[in-house]
């Protein structure tokens, strides 16, 4: 039965379309940080479609949305999900084709009068980015235990935001107890965000995982002077050590394998061009598909760090912004994933994914599986960020087809 199933094409893509309007950006590109507006509005958007599907609709204490499509039995329901919220300066794709193509395959069923034995279910996680509030994947994060809900609701933003305040302001503060509904699989539609892909000429990824994520605040304190009477030698400035620091995690590229490192926060203060800083507040994004490399990296960066405090008189605090391990994947529901690609006729490889996803905290509670399609340019956290409709397409006809099957299995 599951191999006729097919989604609408054109309405997949007519409703990401309609998602992508909510927050659009003159540069094409869309901005729905958590817990804004945007994402307020993103929401009631999202709600609205699932209530038009006649699907039960639950929203969690920490803003989770989750949309039910009940099974002929009672049980651990197979869920589908993503994120709608976006980094500052985000595309049109990032999280919202996972969300939107599991609507459209719910609402595939529903059309063809197909109930299957375990309930099934969309999700969209609150804050996947971290780009707003710390960590990245709180929601899901939140969902599979791993946080407790004070503790996320407790975080603020760069503005001094609580995070428990901004959920109640948009009205997303929902009744459910987050992980409420039980779980028997979990599946994400996701573009790749690279090169890969598009690189071997398109066809589908079969994410074996994730790679290990750590997120680190550093505060670097120097002594504010004047920049044209304070000798070089006399100076003790944190601009210069961030430098040298972002400069150092660079290197460490190049010295441990598969290592990344990226710089996204330098915030100077005072922030005057004649005043040598008294502060530097910098993140650094440090990745690696090993735990111990991952774990060299970081000791390296603090080791370096305390050499500076020593040697510079520079103060230097780091907080934990996120930390979170390598996540295999489950191989069975992998297998699944390129069965249904198979099907279809779809080329499909395996890749490990270098972006965070909801996936990576669902895979704490259940049988866990991503599916990448091509992005083009490779690129992504970027407006011009852009995966073809056949692809979109093609990658929620193989979920659809490997959900029918797990749900009914
Ligand atoms: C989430 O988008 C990440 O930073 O990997
Ligand atoms: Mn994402
Ligand atoms: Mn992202």
């Amino acid at each position: 039965m599951s191999g006729n199933l097919r989604i609408d094409g054109a309405r997949l893509v007519s409703r990401l379309a309609a998602l992508s309007r909510i927050g659009a950006t003159p540069e094409g590109g869309c901005r729905r940080m958590a817990l804004s507006d945007e994402d307020r509005r993103g929401r009631d958007w999202l709600v609205a479609e699932l209530q038009g599907l006649g699907l039960t609709v639950r929203i969690d204490a920490i803003g989770n949305i989750v949309g039910i499509l009940p099974g002929r039995e009672e049980g651990p329901a197979v869920i589908i999900g993503s994120h709608i919220d976006t980094v500052g300066t985000g595309g049109r794709f990032d999280g919202a084709l996972g969300v939107v193509a599991g609507v459209e395959i719910l609402a595939t069923l529903r059309e063809a009068g197909l109930a299957p034995r375990r309930p099934m279910a969309v999700i969209a996680f609150t804050n996947e980015e971290g780009a707003r509030f710390h960590p990245d994947m709180l929601g899901s994060l939140v969902w599979a235990g791993g946080l407790s809900l004070a503790e996320a609701e407790s975080g603020h933003d760069a503005e001094g935001h609580q995070l428990g305040q901004e959920l109640a302001r948009i009205g997303y503060d929902g009744p459910e107890r987050p992980g409420f509904l039980k779980a028997h699989a979990y599946l994400e539609l996701h573009i790749e965000q690279g090169p890969v892909l598009e690189s071997e000429g398109g066809g589908l990824g079969a994410v074996t995982g994730v790679q290990g994520i750590t997120w680190l605040e550093l505060t670097l304190t120097g002594r504010p002077s004047h920049a044209g009477t304070t000798p070089m030698a006399y100076r003790k400035d944190p601009g210069l050590a961030a430098a040298r620091i972002t400069l150092r995690a660079h290197e460490l590229t190049g010295l441990i394998e598969g290592q990344l490192a990226n710089v996204g926060v330098f915030r100077v203060e005072p922030g005057n061009v004649n005043v040598v800083p008294e502060r530097i507040v910098m993140t650094l994004d440090l990745r690696n598909p090993d735990d111990a490399r991952l774990a060299q990296a970081e000791a390296a960066i603090r080791a370096f760090c305390a050499e500076l405090a020593e040697e510079d008189g520079i103060g230097v605090a780091c907080r934990d912004l996120a930390r979170f391990p390598a996540t295999p994947f489950t191989e069975s529901l992998i297998a699944e994933i390129e069965r249904s690609a198979g099907e279809h006729g779809l080329p499909i490889r395996r890749m490990i994914s270098g972006a965070g996803h909801d996936a990576q905290m669902m895979a704490r509670l259940c049988p866990t599986a991503m599916l990448f399609i091509p992005s083009v340019g490779g690129l992504s956290h970027n407006p011009a960020e852009l995966s073809l409709d056949e692809d979109m397409i093609a990658g929620a006809n193989v979920l659809l087809s490997a959900a029918w099957r797990i749900a009914n299995d």
